[in-house]
């Protein structure tokens, strides 16, 4: 199923964290759906960044500079804008940056999911609060047999980054629970697995290392070429938050790729290559912290109740990724091909 684009067309719509990776595909998304948006960031952007490159402060209609730990600005400013739809995903989404800065990684993603639920709290025409959390969030026993976590699965977190994800998942059943049980807000959590797609240039995260790489022709470090990871494109997952904001369901929610199959570090290296054949990389020993090695999500409820479901396969996935990073590097008209592929994805 796809987002109605009658349902979308002039909500008020904010977005945490509308200046990263994500969050500026889901501005992008929903400016062509019709919507009103507000933005809320730190003023930290990646170099390059997807943001600045679409220009997007000039397409939504404001854009605020605060740090979500601020809670009197927040809940003032949530109160200024009294949005129809939140979406919350700012946050310091990378495990090794956790390991060094564990406390601004906890405050932000703990304390600042808290700070968004409690100014959410007594908003006038509030109808959904979306928060994102991260498939990471699930206790991940490192067995070598494929287990697949649904939202019932243990919750944990061997790395700052996943824990911390892990606390605000519980800090925001209890705000299911207790503060908006009797409201008309749905509050739900999404899990996504790993996210890849055009425009994203975070540390250590293995796509943009590799575009990094092919562009500055220096090999890649691996470190996990056999750990297996929920990949999926970016688009599916904002059809996936799309959907769940216009149902009526409150809860939990995975969003991963459909995969009869697991999918490797290695398989995307090799699939890269095969369209890149100068990308090298060098296997390297951890020597920090292990991470998980087998990571997969079981995606059956949001199929089933959402009629959510991946419409891009892994193959097509890495395909119109590999064209939106060769079409940057080579300077082709990369604002084109971003609106063509939302325009595509989404039928609009
Ligand atoms: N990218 C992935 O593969 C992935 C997978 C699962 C979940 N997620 C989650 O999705 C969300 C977005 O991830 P992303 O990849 O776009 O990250 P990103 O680093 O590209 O963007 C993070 C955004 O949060 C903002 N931010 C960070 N700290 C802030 C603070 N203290 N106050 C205000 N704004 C702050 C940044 O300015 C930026 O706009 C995160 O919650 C992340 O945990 C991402």
């Amino acid at each position: 199923m796809r987002p109605t684009k009658k349902y979308w067309k002039n909500k008020k719509i904010l977005i945490t964290g509308h200046t990263g990776f994500m969050g500026s595909w889901l501005c992008l998304v929903l400016k062509l759906y019709g919507c009103k948006i507000y933005g809320i960031s730190n003023k930290e952007y990646t170099k390059p960044s997807l943001f600045k490159i679409m220009k997007i402060d000039k397409l939504i209609f404001k854009h605020f500079v605060i740090d979500i730990n601020d809670f009197k600005k927040l809940k003032n400013i949530f109160k200024i804008i009294e949005p129809d739809i939140i979406f919350h995903l700012a946050a310091q989404p990378l495990v090794k940056y956790s390991i060094l800065n564990p406390i601004e990684t906890f405050k932000t993603n703990v304390i600042g999911t808290v700070n968004v639920c409690e100014a959410s709290r007594n908003l006038k025409k509030l109808s959904k609060l979306i928060l994102i959390t991260t498939d990471k969030c699930y206790k991940n026993s490192n067995s070598k047999k494929i287990k697949f976590f649904n939202e019932s699965s243990e919750l944990g977190g061997g790395d700052p980054y996943s824990s911390s994800k892990a606390c605000a998942e519980i800090a925001i059943h209890a705000y299911q629970n207790i503060f908006f049980k009797n409201k008309k807000v749905k509050i739900s959590s999404a899990r996504a697995g790993n996210i890849i797609g055009g425009g994203d240039w975070a540390k250590d995260r293995l796509v943009p290392d590799i575009y990094r790489s092919l562009h500055s022709k220096k090999f890649l470090k691996i470190r996990y070429p056999n750990a297996t990871r929920p990949w999926q494109h970016v688009l599916d997952v904002i059809n996936g938050y799309l959907l769940l904001a216009q149902s009526n369901y409150s809860g939990a929610w995975n969003f991963g790729p459909s995969l009869k199959k697991t999918f490797k570090v290695k398989d995307i290296l090799l699939n890269i290559k095969r369209r890149n054949p100068k990308l090298i990389w060098k296997i390297l020993k951890p020597k920090e912290v292990q991470e998980s090695i087998n990571l997969n999500l079981d995606i059956k409820k949001a199929k089933n109740i959402l009629k959510w479901q991946p419409k891009w396969k892994i193959k097509k996935t890495l395909e119109e990724t590999n064209k939106w990073y060769e079409n940057f590097y080579n300077k082709k008209n990369i604002n084109y091909l971003t609106i063509k592929q939302i325009k595509d994805f989404f039928k609009l």
